[in-house]
């Protein structure tokens, strides 16, 4: 018999609610293939639930399999992205996506070490790949599961990850390793809140060193001062078309398409301003000020310039990879 691990009997409590109250119908836990978990877990690693279902379910629309996008260019993945944020994972997509086309043979690796090694999969979402989609027992340990393990041994804010790990791996139920990792994650989500955890509602609740005291030891979040970044963009446009331009340049934002932050020399003279305005705009460590030119053109002009530009249909603007306070400008034209 394959040996107990410490707490493997809490396990198989998160198992059991997770079929009776679990969120059964978040799109990725339907049609389970190691290439819909690896898309789902990438979106999820920064994005809440419910703002990653549509761009989950438009992602599969366009590349219902690992094969569909094995063509795909960096440009297309960024598109999809749009919107979405912290761009730096569409571009490990489309790395990870080359790896496997030219290491593995087009299929997904099995071998845990293997997934580990690939773009932007860290431990935790390595752990929720081989669990979820192959069915292994490597444990997950995001910020969900963190205040779960932490509350349920009434340990303090500081305590190191080793520790850490080692709880998330004795807890797993090894017999139902798909409905434990998801069920955990529900269980932070939906039951062991942050502000106000429900612990009536908690399968662990006789077990868990913390239950029922409000006073959790867990401490509010450091408010973080953002740093400030001012701006400037022009939207040259005429009846049909605007002007987009590649970013190489800024830190932020990198690799997707911005507009022109200065008018192009031969542009001289030949718009009309119809409004200026400045947005505020929320990164996860910068708050961004972005003034917004908006230059009317009788027809749009090909820039002189050595920079990367497109000439895109103003109701296309959404086949680029744009950041989201550039495409509601467009949106609004
Ligand atoms: N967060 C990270 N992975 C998740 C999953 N598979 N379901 C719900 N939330 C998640």
């Amino acid at each position: 018999m394959q040996k107990l691990f410490p707490n493997e009997r809490l396990g198989r409590k998160i198992s059991k609610w997770y079929l009776l109250h679990g969120r059964h119908d978040l799109p990725w836990r339907k049609s389970i293939s190691p290439y819909r978990v690896w898309i789902s877990e990438i979106m999820l690693q920064q994005t809440q639930v419910v703002t990653a279902i549509p761009f989950f379910k438009r992602f599969m629309r366009q590349y219902p399999t690992l094969k569909s996008i094995l063509g795909a260019s960096e440009d297309e993945v960024l598109a999809l992205w749009s919107g979405l944020g912290y761009y730096r994972r569409a571009r490990y997509i489309f790395q990870t996506k080359e790896i496997i086309k030219n290491l593995y043979k087009g299929k997904f690796p099995k071998d845990f070490d293997s997934i580990l090694s690939l773009p932007g999969i860290g431990r935790s979402t390595a752990g929720a790949i081989a669990s979820i989609a192959h069915n292994q027992p490597f444990p997950i340990l995001d910020t969900n599961v963190k205040r779960v393990l932490q509350r349920l041994h009434a340990l303090p804010d500081n305590i190191n990850d080793k520790l850490m790990w080692e709880l998330a791996t004795h807890i797993q139920d090894r017999k139902d390793l798909f409905p434990y990792t998801q069920g955990i994650m529900d269980l932070g989500a939906t039951v062991c809140l942050t502000k106000e955890p429900l612990c009536k509602r908690c399968p662990l609740k006789k077990d868990c060193k913390s239950a029922f005291q409000l006073n959790t030891q867990i401490s509010p979040r450091k408010i973080i001062q953002k740093k400030k970044m001012a701006l400037k963009f022009y939207l040259f446009f005429d009846n049909e078309q605007f002007l987009a331009q590649k970013n190489n340049e800024l830190s932020i934002w990198s690799g997707l398409w911005l507009l022109p932050p200065e008018i192009p020399i031969n542009f001289v003279n030949k718009y009309t301003v119809s409004k200026d305005f400045t947005v505020t705009h929320q990164l996860s460590h910068r708050t961004l000020e972005i003034t917004f030119v908006v230059c009317k053109m009788k027809r749009l002009l090909r820039p002189k310039t050595n920079h990367e530009y497109k000439t895109v249909k103003i109701n296309s603007y959404f086949d680029l990879g744009m950041p989201k306070p550039i495409t509601q400008l467009i949106k609004n034209l």
